[in-house]
């Protein structure tokens, strides 16, 4: 993959959305969407205890950004400082210039495109900028907006992992969707 791209974070704009790097003054909007049950339950992760989980949080990413292992975006409409979700590319492999697509709106934004508007501008960054070569996504079976979304954008289901996620006392299966360069046709 081309590492240049670690040199400055780049933000993206889109027609509706500026996508920003995640700062500490997102925290208050990033724990809303994070203790919000319908947002979280195909995340499969423990709800936030406090704020000081998420500024942690908001701290890794700008550290796994430093570090050179993936770039995640803080979702903002634009003339807004509202954030509304993130978006990134993370679990970098170098060697196989792939990379894992992952995000998550608060509610009241879903279903009115702006995760496919997001994405279309994150993978069309991964390809042409990062150089990735694959981009790959792992979803809870009955995430059925994440799933669509996914086919909307292009990425064939490659892979359905059984019982490979422990959480929460189980073990959960998964979906794995993929999109290869030469697939993309959104640029
Ligand atoms: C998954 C998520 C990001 C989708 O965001 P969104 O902005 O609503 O998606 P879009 O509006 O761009 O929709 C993309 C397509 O999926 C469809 N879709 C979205 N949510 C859906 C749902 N719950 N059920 C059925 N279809 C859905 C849309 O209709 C659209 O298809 P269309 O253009 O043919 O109508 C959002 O539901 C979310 O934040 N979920 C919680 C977090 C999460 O699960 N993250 C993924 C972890 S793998």
């Amino acid at each position: 993959m081309n590492e240049q791209v670690f040199e400055k974070f780049p933000e993206l704009q889109t027609e509706r959305l500026h996508l920003v790097r995640h700062e500490l003054i997102h925290a208050p909007d990033m724990y809303e969407l994070r203790i919000d049950e319908s947002v979280v339950q195909f995340l499969d992760t423990h709800p936030p205890k406090g704020i000081a989980d998420i500024e942690a949080k908001i701290t890794e990413n700008r550290s796994n950004f430093d570090d050179k292992k993936g770039i995640t975006w803080i979702i903002k409409m634009k003339r807004s400082d509202e954030a509304i979700g993130y978006m990134g590319i993370w679990r970098i492999d170098k060697h196989n210039n792939r990379g894992e697509l992952g995000y998550a709106l608060k509610k009241q934004y879903w279903k009115k495109g702006i995760a496919s508007e997001a994405a279309k501008a994150v993978i069309n960054y991964g390809f042409l900028k990062m150089e990735l070569h694959t981009i790959m996504a792992n979803t809870n079976p009955l995430n059925v907006g994440s799933k669509s979304l996914l086919t909307k954008l292009g990425f064939i289901h490659e892979a359905h992992f059984r019982q490979d996620y422990y959480f929460n006392g189980k073990y959960l299966d998964s979906d794995i969707y993929g999109l290869i360069k030469e697939e993309w046709t959104h640029e």
